[in-house]
């Protein structure tokens, strides 16, 4: 079914955060999605993009920047009474353009519909191929050590640059899993990793 002739797709403001916060809070209740906090929407405001129809916020998501070749599809969904209707495909469409437009490589998301996102060309990696998710989202969520959710990514472009990229999580993070980092004689926390070796 084609979405309703009336359908636009904008950057998010900050008048249209109450209306992704029932959006996403809605979906977060049945544990569908992660349940966001009015701040987490206003800090992150510049990542979302909303569907509206008229002046009826019925979509949003968010694509938010990890790393220098990454970037994560966070938050998209519809209103109940809006699914499909292509309103989720536009979204993310709106999305992965700003991916584009920012050069990045890659886009990932965690989820439990990856038919959906199959469909825009995503395929299904193992979690592992995914290090930096560990860093952001993930510290926060009830699941952490029980994730069922599946991760898919899109390749946008070969990845090129000179700076650190993102790769298979292969070693401890000190002060992550083991306690804090170890503190040097003058009292501060130790900027050097223990084991600096190349993976
Ligand atoms: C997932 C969601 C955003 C999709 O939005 P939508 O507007 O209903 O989807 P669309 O109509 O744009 O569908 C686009 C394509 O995805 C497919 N698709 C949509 N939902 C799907 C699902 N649950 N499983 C498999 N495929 C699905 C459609 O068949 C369509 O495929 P096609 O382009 O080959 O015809 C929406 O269903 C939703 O809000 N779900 C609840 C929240 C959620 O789970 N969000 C994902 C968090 S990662």
């Amino acid at each position: 079914m084609s979405p309703t002739a009336s359908l636009s797709i904008r950057k998010a403001t900050v008048r249209d955060v109450p209306s992704i916060l029932q959006i996403v809070n809605e979906y977060a209740k049945e544990q569908v999605m992660l349940a966001r906090s009015p701040l987490a929407i206003y800090e992150n405001l510049r990542d979302y993009v909303v569907a509206v129809d008229g002046e009826q916020v019925i979509g949003c998501g968010a694509l938010h920047v990890v790393w220098g070749d990454l970037a994560e599809i966070r938050s998209i969904a519809v209103q109940k009474e809006a699914k499909g209707k292509g309103i989720g495909k536009q979204v993310a469409k709106a999305l992965l353009a700003e991916a584009d437009a920012l050069m990045l490589p890659r886009v990932f998301a965690f989820t439990y519909v990856p038919g959906f996102f199959q469909s825009l060309g995503f395929r299904v990696v193992p979690h592992s191929e995914l290090p930096h998710k560990v860093f952001s989202d993930c510290l926060n969520c009830p699941k952490f050590n029980e994730c069922d959710e599946i991760a898919v990514l899109l390749d946008l472009r070969p990845i090129e640059g000179t700076f650190p990229q993102t790769g298979p999580l292969s070693r401890p993070v000190p002060g992550l899993f083991q306690g804090p980092f170890p503190l040097s004689e003058g009292g501060a926390a130790s900027s050097e990793p223990e084991n600096d070796q190349d993976d």
